[in-house]
């Protein structure tokens, strides 16, 4: 593996030691064992987007790891002077040892990699978010002690999370339903993935959240309107009206399902306050993770085990 620029590239047996490498590095820090396995290593970090937990996480796993993190807004940099990535990607390979880019195309992170000689890791493009889907991942296998088997919803707009979530889901050997109104469905590279051997029996693309629901342990969701999308929020909020995570459609989900949401949140819209705050804990869990799961992550592409 030498970067993560989205689920689709990486086996169930990489995605699987990632999360056990973030279990390790949050049992860790429980235990106030610190490791300088990026002592002297820099990451750059470009954001083109506006971040809390990406930002945060990442720059603080470098330093709990013994690194350095660096953050190059798009407008400060050359780059929002349009410097070409290919260009960008050489020097910043010349300074550092890798870089985390939040930007709105997957062919720009994918054109990064491809010019870039160290590890490249997508922090969130328009069409996937995979480190969140790795931190949402090891949320539910610490509360469910197991992810195989687990029957994984997602209400709302096929966007960045839910083609994330759809492939890590499958490969992991959970179960995955997804309601979207027509028109807002996921990426038609993952529904081709979703919809092939030997997923097609595990997956649902439905119109209706209470059928996506039925028998769910994990009901996920996320805004209905996401970066980049600020301008089709009235249209969007039409749209998405009744693809909300509220009491009537937990009672559909089995007993003890969790809800997961990477944030930010909008109380009211995809979910309700009501379902927020009771289950506040895991989906705090779920923000906290994002640390362990970057140091993961980090560790492994960065850290010399490859
Ligand atoms: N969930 C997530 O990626 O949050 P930020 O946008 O705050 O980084
Ligand atoms: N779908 C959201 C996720 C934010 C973490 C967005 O892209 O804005």
């Amino acid at each position: 593996m030498k970067d993560l620029l989205k689920l689709l590239d990486l086996s169930k047996e990489e995605i699987l030691q990632i999360l056990n490498v973030a279990d390790q590095m949050k049992y860790n820090q429980q235990h106030g064992l610190t490791h300088n396995y990026l002592q002297g290593k820099t990451l750059a970090m470009i954001f083109e987007k506006n971040s809390t937990r990406t930002r945060v996480s990442f720059e603080t796993g470098m330093f709990q790891l013994g690194g350095h993190a660096l953050f190059l807004s798009n407008k400060e940099s050359q780059m929002g002077r349009g410097e070409p990535i290919e260009d960008t990607a050489r020097v910043l390979s010349r300074y550092c040892d890798g870089i985390m880019i939040r930007t709105y195309s997957q062919e720009e992170v994918e054109k990064l990699a491809q010019y870039a000689d160290i590890p490249v890791i997508n922090g969130l493009t328009d069409f996937a978010h995979p480190c969140q889907v790795l931190a949402d991942l090891m949320t539910v296998r610490e509360h469910q002690s197991k992810l195989e088997g687990l029957k994984m919803c997602f209400i709302g707009d096929g966007n960045n999370m839910v083609n994330s979530l759809i492939v890590g889901g499958l490969k992991v050997g959970m179960e995955v339903s997804v309601a979207c109104p027509e028109g807002y469905d996921p990426h038609p590279d993952v529904l081709a993935f979703a919809q092939s051997a030997p997923y097609a029996g595990k997956f649902r693309l439905v119109r209706t959240p209470l059928e996506a629901a039925q028998g769910a342990d994990v009901v996920f969701t996320d805004v209905w309107a996401s970066m980049g999308q600020e301008e089709e929020a009235a249209q969007r909020r039409a749209a998405f009206a009744g693809y909300q995570v509220n009491e009537e459609l937990m009672k559909a989900a089995n007993p003890g399902c969790m809800v997961q949401h990477c944030l930010p949140a909008h109380r009211g819209e995809e979910i309700t306050a009501e379902v927020f705050e009771a289950h506040a804990g895991e989906i705090f869990d779920e923000a906290e993770n994002r640390l362990h799961a970057q140091k993961a992550v980090l560790y492994l592409l960065m850290g010399g085990e490859q």
